[in-house]
């Protein structure tokens, strides 16, 4: 019997220029603006480790040297932290960077997802790994990813995280085409993917199973990006490499159970703000009172 595979390294492309949050993005990463007081990145990665991920990978392009910095140690605030006694932000700021060991790669040219993500090949080597969008921000009973480990590891598949979404929105995401696999251990979360499409127009979308930005891919994916064709907005997509995939190996859709914030977009960033300061203990009662007393 094959030994079962696991899923160890999560990859975060990150090379984005984030030009819907500017001026905020214009010398700092949009990786880094902080839901509350932590930044989008973070999530993401603490999201891995809950899945059992140990090796961090992040796809990095020009102007994000503060996400390598976050990460890293901070010599002269944690002695300046010690010296004053403040041995609780302490604790917050070791803890991020005793968090893992993060490894970097450049991705010089913004060509698409797809493109992000075959810049990984040399970190990722030949094991199924992870792949999370850190803009999708997943508020969920358990982590998203680890929903979706559970998943991989009785099909040991590809799995995309999918989301229903209905009307026009359906044309800012990949969408899948499949097929439900009713009862069973995932309770009807798993579809068997039949067929993707990139941003379809609404009368095209296949179905109402938009792709949210959590994946886990067989290594063969490298080989199948390696020769897609340029697709949607002229970029290499993720989605069309992993139609590819699909003539030679199984992928699997997962309606995961959580929120999704859709925090790079302004909106979607506000409503995350709001409802992660309404959980927070040391927030949640003056939050709630403020926004009681607005007259709106
Ligand atoms: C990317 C993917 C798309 C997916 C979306 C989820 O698109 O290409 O398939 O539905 O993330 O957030 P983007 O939002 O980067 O345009």
């Amino acid at each position: 019997m094959k030994t079962k595979m696991k899923v160890r390294k999560a990859v975060f492309p990150a090379a984005g220029l984030g030009t819907r949050f500017l001026p905020a993005t214009k010398s700092m990463p949009k990786e880094m603006l902080p839901l509350v007081d932590k930044p989008i990145i973070q999530y993401g990665v603490e999201e891995a480790l809950a899945a059992g991920c140990d090796q961090i990978i992040i796809v990095t392009g020009r102007g994000k040297a503060a996400i390598e910095d976050h990460f890293d140690q901070s010599y002269e605030l944690e002695s300046l932290l010690q010296e004053k006694g403040k041995s609780d932000l302490l604790a917050i700021v070791r803890q991020i960077s005793d968090m893992i060991h993060v490894a970097y790669v450049r991705q010089k040219q913004a060509l698409g997802l797809g493109h992000a993500v075959l810049m990984a090949r040399e970190l990722v080597g030949n094991e199924p790994f992870a792949v999370l969008l850190a803009d999708d921000v997943i508020d969920g009973p358990k982590p998203c990813l680890k929903q979706m480990v559970e998943a991989f590891e009785e099909t040991q598949s590809s799995i995309i995280a999918t989301q229903a979404v209905d009307g026009p929105m359906i044309s800012s995401y990949g969408v899948i085409d499949g097929k439900q696999i009713k009862g069973g251990k995932f309770g009807g979360r798993l579809f068997d993917v039949k067929n993707l499409v990139e941003k379809p127009k609404m009368e095209d979308a296949p179905s109402n199973q938009a792709i949210i930005g959590r994946y886990i891919l067989t290594p063969e994916i490298f080989k199948t990006l390696d020769r897609t064709p340029l697709g949607a907005g002229g970029e290499l997509q993720l989605t069309d490499g992993m139609r590819l995939l699909l003539k030679k190996e199984k992928i699997y859709g997962y309606n995961f159970e959580g929120v999704r914030h859709d925090t790079g977009d302004k909106l979607g960033f506000l409503k995350a703000t709001v409802e992660f300061a309404l959980k927070r203990k040391d927030l949640g009662k003056p939050m709630r009172e403020y926004l009681k007393g607005l007259k709106l």
